[in-house]
């Protein structure tokens, strides 16, 4: 197996001092999704970062966050997250030796995510608390201890990022013209941009995307312009009201010619449901935004015809499955007779 790291090393600030670790992060498929083309009139693929190790885009940049903390003798790590972040330091952080400790803002965190931190080992610290409180107080207790922060305020974790928009455009030959996908703490939107501008510069891509980053309404402070003190959304991912990373994604939406843009959580759940049940593909809320801001486009008198669009599925479904079974009734049960599987048969037919 080639992993990422040794696939895309000299792109990446390591050097034969560094230890190597994989749990067999990226390579992630990228589909041709057929069926939302039809609504969407674009080509459209879909990368699926949810295929990663712990199930979402974070190992890409937390294997090399984590390889550079080991080669410098950090002891332990320290994160906050809404959720996949503390899952994915956990992981790495068990594969490496590290003690890890994660601070979540309480009852906002899939539960899939919590168990994951959980068996991973992490020592869990929930606040009665934002994400974005949570940041602060970990970027000041690693400051005091001497914990190596992995939130993507550690440069190494968008240096891993940045291999996603390496794996595009060597499947396509060429960046696609518009790459979406949702943003938070705006860490991935800012990894892709650089990715996507490195590859241009040795040759690898001749031309470069249009960034377009979703923010759920309730949390959108890169939209309207302004810090929200009390983010609210069904994608608790994305539930931040102060990006670390906001200037960055403003300047990839400038620079790129691209869009910062609001989705309901009504469109949300929709795009939610209909990746799954288009494309076989269950993603988690958050990472339905960019599909929902595709639709809004749409049906606002926008037309993608011609255009090449990547919508980036950050993280799998499965994390999340209160969100998935509320959206549904539960299935009835019937008495375990061959007449009710017909009838149901017959009524699917
Ligand atoms: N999608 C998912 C599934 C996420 O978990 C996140 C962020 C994002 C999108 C947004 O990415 O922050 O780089 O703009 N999750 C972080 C966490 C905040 O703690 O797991 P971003």
């Amino acid at each position: 197996m080639v992993t990422l790291i040794e696939r895309y090393r000299s792109f990446l600030p390591v050097t034969d001092a560094t230890p190597a670790l994989t749990l067999g992060e990226g390579n992630t498929p990228l589909l041709r999704a057929r069926q939302l083309e039809q609504q969407l009139g674009c080509r459209l693929f879909l990368k699926v970062e949810g295929m990663n190790p712990t199930g979402s885009f974070k190992d890409r940049g937390m294997v090399v966050a984590m390889s550079l903390a080991l080669e410098r003798g950090a002891g332990s790590v320290l994160c906050a997250s809404t959720g996949n972040t503390a899952a994915s330091a956990a992981a790495y952080a068990a594969a490496s030796g590290l003690r890890c400790t994660v601070v979540l803002p309480a009852g906002y965190v899939a539960p899939g995510k919590l168990a994951q931190a959980l068996v991973y080992g992490a020592r869990i610290v929930a606040i009665d608390g934002s994400f974005d409180r949570a940041l602060e107080l970990a970027r000041e207790a690693a400051e005091r201890s001497g914990a190596e922060l992995v939130n993507s305020v550690n440069p190494f974790r968008l240096e891993g990022q940045k291999t996603a928009a390496f794996e595009i455009c060597d499947t396509l030959g060429r960046s696609p013209d518009v790459l979406a996908l949702p943003v938070g703490n705006a860490g991935n939107i800012t990894a892709y941009w650089k990715g996507f501008r490195e590859y241009r510069e040795v040759g690898k891509t001749g031309n470069l995307p249009m960034m377009w980053g979703f923010q759920a309404e309730g949390a959108a402070p890169l939209v309207n312009g302004a810090p929200v003190d009390h983010p609210q959304t069904v994608a608790t991912a994305i539930r931040i009201g102060r990006p670390a990373r906001g200037n960055e994604a403003l300047a990839a939406a400038r620079d790129s010619g691209g869009l910062l843009a609001a989705v309901s959580d009504e469109e949300i759940m929709e795009a939610y449901r209909l990746v799954a049940s288009c494309e076989g593909v269950m993603c988690e809320p958050a990472s339905a935004a960019p599909i929902a801001g595709l639709l809004r486009r749409v049906r606002t008198g926008h037309d993608l015809s011609g255009l090449t669009v990547v919508a980036v599925l950050t993280g799998n479904g499965l994390k999340d499955p209160a969100t998935a079974l509320a959206s549904f009734t539960e299935p009835e049960t019937v008495p375990a007779e061959l007449s009710a599987v017909l009838r149901a048969l017959a009524a699917t037919a």
